[in-house]
Parts: structure tokens; C-alpha cells; sequence
């Protein structure tokens, strides 16, 4: 689901086994990938820049557990369509609790580097309708896009909340 930004991590400074981790994650990314598109018909070629990524480790983990995370949803809805392709949903499901325990890790331990962690959810959520928005422009999708954009918002939210990325406001 996070294939560039799996790759583009590789190249930062992350702690010792979460490298490890990203090079099997990447094989499942580019394999997810491949299915993606001979189901859709679609190529994702063009794409060889690598997305500049975060070398901060607080806010890089941020990153790309939030990015896991969003494609746990996404491989959700996918396997609702097509109970033959569980297998993502398993490997996405995986991929999302690694770096959940690695958020954890950061904010147990408090200080600066929980509070970067925050400061980085906050500011990956902010800019996540726009994200949710592009995935969600296929026309086939109009007609559900509101219901699937809320639904796919309210299960981040819900998440950050629960691993204590972020607060809940009164009110
Ligand atoms: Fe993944």
C-alpha cells in the first residue's frame, strides 16, 4: 500500500530490525502492487522519484504507520469486493501492528520525542482528506465516495486516538 514510502524509508536512519522489517514489507508492497493493477488494469509506471520522507525516526514511524494504516482500509474494502485477496489484508494488518508498536515505544518513553510524535499526527491527519481524496477520485466511486472518505477518516482518527497520538476534545 506504502510501496514508495517503504522504499524512500529505507534510506533514513531507522533503529536496528525495523530495517530489516521494511526490506520483507517492501517485497509485500510491490506484490500487493502488482495484484492492485492487474485488477484495475492500470499501470502505476512513471512513478520512480522516490517521495521525500521524514529522517526524524518520531515522525518517519508517524508516517508510515499512518500510511499502514490507511492502507489497511483500503485493503478492508478491497477484500469486501474480493474474499480471494484476504492475503493483503493479513500482510497490511501485520504491517500496521509493527509500526504501531514502534509509535508505542516512541510515547512511552515521553518527553521530546512523544511530543514530536504528536506534532507529527497532527500534521499527517491535517493533510489526510486531500490524501483520502485522490485514492478515492475513480469515478466508479462516486456514489459512495462521502460515505467511504467519513468512514476511512473516522477509523485513523479512532486509531490515533487509541495508540495516544492524539486527544480526545470535549465537546
Ligand atoms: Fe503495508
Amino acid at each position: 500500500m506504502a510501496l514508495w514510502a517503504v522504499r524512500s524509508a529505507q534510506a533514513q536512519d531507522v533503529p536496528p530490525g525495523v530495517l530489516q522489517f521494511l526490506r520483507r514489507h517492501e517485497e509485500e508492497e510491490a506484490q500487493h502492487l502488482k495484484q492492485f493493477e492487474s485488477l484495475l488494469g492500470v499501470s502505476s509506471h512513471g512513478k520512480t522519484a522516490l517521495p521525500r520522507m521524514p529522517s526524524q525516526w518520531r515522525v518517519l514511524a508517524v508516517h508510515l504507520y499512518g500510511y499502514e494504516a490507511l492502507g489497511l482500509e483500503f485493503a478492508r474494502l478491497l477484500v469486501g469486493l474480493r474474499p480471494d485477496l484476504t492475503s493483503i489484508l493479513e500482510d497490511e494488518a501485520v504491517h500496521v501492528g509493527f509500526f504501531e508498536h514502534e509509535v508505542r515505544a516512541i510515547l512511552v518513553h515521553g518527553g521530546l520525542a512523544a511530543d514530536g510524535a504528536r506534532q507529527a499526527a497532527q500534521s499527517w491527519r491535517r493533510r489526510l482528506p486531500r490524501t483520502v481524496e485522490r485514492y478515492l477520485r475513480d469515478e466508479s466511486l462516486a456514489p459512495f465516495r462521502d460515505e467511504l472518505r467519513e468512514h476511512i477518516l473516522h477509523a485513523i482518527d479512532m486509531r490515533f486516538l487509541v495508540v495516544g497520538l492524539t486527544v480526545r476534545h470535549e465537546g
